[in-house]
């Protein structure tokens, strides 16, 4: 299968999956690969024999589902954000979480990868935003899809690529070479849960501050699935509870109860309050 063939494929496939084309443009080589084997698991040379055998098995486009999924991430993954969740966005949150007299900041990443996002967040908190918050514990929900992934998550070990945009002390400080590998420090990993969870399905039973939703949704999804899914993603966080979304993505222009933080997809769930500036 040829490029083209690949981009016709997937330019057919991805609707049909309630995913779009624009999200993959950039990295359809991963699934191109993925569907390349399939295709030679199933003996089929022909991206258009491919087709015939997807119209005539159902479950054929369960598995081409997983298929199509992208499970690239690294730590401090866009620095911005990082960086202005250091010096704004966690430090409100967190006073409110004490004006309302709770002891836990409570933050959920959903589509989680193998938990560089995460893992980025506690680091942030305990190297640089503890020490201001002596009466709050953090804890972090990371949930995906991918049974993989959560699996390399729970080890928390990784290539040094992974690692090229921390900030330098911060590896020495927090990860130890155990052959190729970086593996986190146990202090790092306390207060992170992980959970199988389907994005699309209702939220976890929580209330959180902030919800990190970056790369996956509003990258990949389609429209009608995005809205879905921001309705559970609002739903789940506290009022004033902030979503973050990656640098790249935008929410619909539906979403009129949103402030958004300036110069960041972050927006702000401020219920009565009247949208400031809508991306
Ligand atoms: C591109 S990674 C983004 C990881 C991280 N949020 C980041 O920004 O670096 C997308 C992740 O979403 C997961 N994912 C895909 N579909 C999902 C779904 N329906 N529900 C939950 N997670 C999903 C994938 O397994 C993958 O780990």
């Amino acid at each position: 299968m040829n490029d083209c063939d690949c981009i016709s494929l997937l330019q057919w496939v991805l609707p049909r999956l309630h995913m779009q084309w624009r999200g993959f443009r950039k990295v359809r080589g991963q699934v191109c690969k993925r569907i390349q084997r399939r295709m030679g698991e199933l003996a089929i040379t022909d991206v258009a024999l491919y087709r015939d055998h997807l119209q005539q098995h159902a479950d054929e486009w369960l598995l081409l589902r997983d298929l199509c999924r992208i499970t690239i991430s690294r730590f401090w993954r866009d620095k911005r954000a990082y960086v202005s969740l250091d010096s704004n966005v966690l430090p409100v949150l967190a006073q409110q979480a004490i004006q309302r007299g709770d002891g836990t900041l409570r933050i959920w990443s959903a589509g989680c990868g193998s938990g560089e996002e995460p893992y980025s967040v506690t680091l942030l908190w305990e190297l640089k935003l503890r020490d201001r918050f002596p009466s709050l514990k953090l804890n972090v929900l990371a949930t995906d899809i991918d049974h993989a992934v959560l699996a390399r998550a729970k080890t928390a070990c990784y290539g040094h690529g992974s690692l090229k945009d921390l900030p330098t002390d911060w590896y020495v400080i927090a990860f130890q070479q155990i052959d190729d590998a970086y593996c986190l420090r146990q202090r790092f990993k306390r207060g992170v849960t992980f959970r199988h969870h389907d994005v699309r399905d209702q939220p976890p039973d929580l209330q959180f501050d902030l919800i990190l939703c970056r790369n996956l949704v509003f990258t990949y999804f389609d429209e009608s699935q995005q809205r879905a899914v921001v309705g559970h993603l609002l739903n789940a966080l506290v009022p004033d509870g902030a979503l973050m979304l990656g640098s790249h993505e935008h929410l619909s222009a539906d979403e009129r109860r949103l402030k958004v933080w300036p110069g960041l997809p972050c927006f702000f769930t401020h219920r009565n309050a009247p949208a400031l500036n809508l991306r």
